[in-house]
């Protein structure tokens, strides 16, 4: 493992990602944490991106230390991209899993294989207390089963069926969804553009 020589707190309270970001950064100077406290943030922007940055932003000058934010979901193209930026909320705020997957299963109910193109999306951002900051973003393309298969994973793993795998993401292992996965992509962005990054930020 690579020294750690960078403290990152992880603006969330998704212990899934933390632990999916911790390991895809195992090899990175970074060594990531959870904050202190929750840190209520309004997630007002309309795209991945803006709402990684205000997470990012807001941890960033409330703790004054440099965070990691990650804001990313699921757009079904029939759907017109829905539930996009809203996936965490799309069938209520206390909603499960299971439910925001059955909420989809059934708005997709009538639509053919041919038309049930989807992607992940992750925006992540590492902001300093100084308003320096480092935006990257991955994405994987994949479809809508018609059910919920595997039990790996969190979040709309079970419904996101990817042909070049031939599995969902919730049958793929910790470390294949960690190869391949939107966050994945981001994640090994962001080791590189640190590597390019001023040092002492
Ligand atoms: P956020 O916390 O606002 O970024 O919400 C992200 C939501 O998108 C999560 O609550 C999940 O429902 C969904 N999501 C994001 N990444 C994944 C993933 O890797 N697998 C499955 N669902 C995901």
């Amino acid at each position: 493992m690579t020294q750690k020589q960078m403290r990152v707190v992880l603006a969330t309270t998704n212990s899934h990602k933390l632990d999916e970001l911790q390991r895809m950064l195992a090899d990175s100077p970074i060594e990531l944490v959870m904050p202190p406290h929750v840190i209520e943030v309004d997630e007002t922007g309309e795209t991945f991106r803006e709402n990684a940055r205000l997470k990012a932003r807001t941890y960033a000058r409330l703790l004054g230390e440099p965070t990691l934010a990650d804001d990313s979901g699921l757009s079904v193209d029939a759907l017109d991209g829905r539930p996009g930026v809203h996936s965490a909320r799309y069938a209520g705020n206390n909603a499960t899993d299971a439910d925001r997957n059955r909420k989809l299963l059934g708005e997709l109910i009538d639509v053919p294989d041919s038309e049930r193109g989807a992607s992940f999306h992750c925006a992540l951002i590492l902001a300093w207390p100084g308003g320096d900051e480092l935006t990257v973003e991955g994405l994987v393309s994949g479809r809508i089963l018609h059910e919920p298969r595997g039990d790996h994973g969190f979040g709309y793993d079970p419904v996101f069926y990817v042909p070049a795998l031939d599995k969902t993401f919730a049958e793929l292992t910790t470390e294949e969804k960690n190869a391949h996965s939107h966050r994945a992509k981001a994640a090994s962005l962001l080791i590189e553009a640190l590597q390019h990054a001023p040092a002492g930020r």
